[in-house]
């Protein structure tokens, strides 16, 4: 099974020191917590079918789910997404957390959004990233993919593995796919952690991202924010500046972890916990993700 991840070496030979022959990588920021390696399989491995099954994150080396997005670097995109407007994030520091503009309205206490959104054409985003140095506002482009985005990149969607999405759909009784998130990044960003209502299945294209994740029986150790604020959904905490006794269950915190690098697809089942983070000195990332619903079950899940 060692196939795909021998050819993995390969492309990134002169990033022997960051990523090694496992994909995991060298260098990495220490957390708090412990963590363990999320397994990376073949698609064809019986036991890859069997974590997404029971609802546990793996990665998947050789779906071949996006091979035709695997092109889909700055130029490429900025030549193909149209002069459309694009959802772009703006932070301050590399920190991108998400917010629910919807909640900041009925929410009564004043919330000032740790991000900025701005609305720019493709290539408008690309000066901004190559005209970066520090000290800017670091940017996130976050858009889910609709028909406005051109005629190639319209083609290149059409021709993802389908089949193998559309058997895993079957397979786990998922309900439809609701979209498909383009995240287009620099290195440094992250997005905090946080969980999703939807099974992911989360495709990278360009780029390297450590992805950590924790189990949902992690609720509690993770303290989100109360479901009526704008940051539902995401943990209080900073793990960067981790405060153990005004959250003392973070002692017992313990994760799982992956690098993911491009033609990598990391499955991250609903309601687990996650941070990404597009590794430094890696250059910019480009993914892309696949939402699907759930149908109605009788699981009690937070
Ligand atoms: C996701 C997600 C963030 C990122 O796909 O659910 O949280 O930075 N992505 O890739
Ligand atoms: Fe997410």
């Amino acid at each position: 099974m060692s196939v795909a991840s021998d050819q993995m070496e390969e492309s990134v030979e002169h990033k022997q020191h960051v990523v090694n022959h496992n994909h995991t990588a060298h260098h990495l920021k220490q957390y708090f917590f412990p963590t363990e390696h999320v397994p990376r399989l073949s698609a064809s491995d019986p036991l890859a079918s069997q974590l997404i099954a029971e609802e546990k994150p793996v990665v998947l080396t050789d779906t071949n789910l996006c091979d035709t997005a695997l092109k889909w670097d700055l130029d490429y995109l900025a030549q193909h997404m149209g002069s459309e407007r694009y959802m772009v994030f703006l932070s301050n520091n590399h920190k991108f957390k998400y917010y629910d503009e919807a909640k900041i309205k009925q929410y009564k206490t004043n919330f000032v959004p740790p991000t900025r959104r701005v609305d720019l054409t493709f290539p408008e985003f690309v000066k901004k990233l190559r005209e970066w140095k520090p000290g800017d506002e670091r940017v996130y482009l976050q858009q889910g993919l609709n028909n406005t985005v051109g005629q190639a990149i319209v083609m290149d969607f059409l021709q993802f593995n389908w089949q193998w999405l559309n058997m895993q759909q079957k397979n786990n009784n998922w309900g439809p796919l609701t979209s498909n998130l383009l995240l287009v990044g620099m290195e440094g960003n992250v997005t905090p952690v946080h969980y999703d209502e939807q099974q992911n299945f989360f495709s990278q294209l360009v780029g390297y991202k450590r992805c950590i994740l924790f189990a949902p029986e992690h609720y509690e150790r993770l303290y989100p924010y109360p479901v009526y604020h704008p940051h539902d959904r995401q943990s209080q905490v900073d793990f960067d500046d981790p405060d153990m006794e005004k959250f003392p269950g973070l002692k017992h915190l313990q994760g799982m972890e992956a690098v993911v690098g491009p033609g990598d697809v990391l499955y991250i089942p609903m309601y687990w916990w996650h941070q990404i983070e597009s590794l430094p000195h890696l250059g910019n990332t480009v993914s892309v993700n696949f939402w699907y619903k759930v149908r109605n079950s009788n699981n009690n899940l937070p």
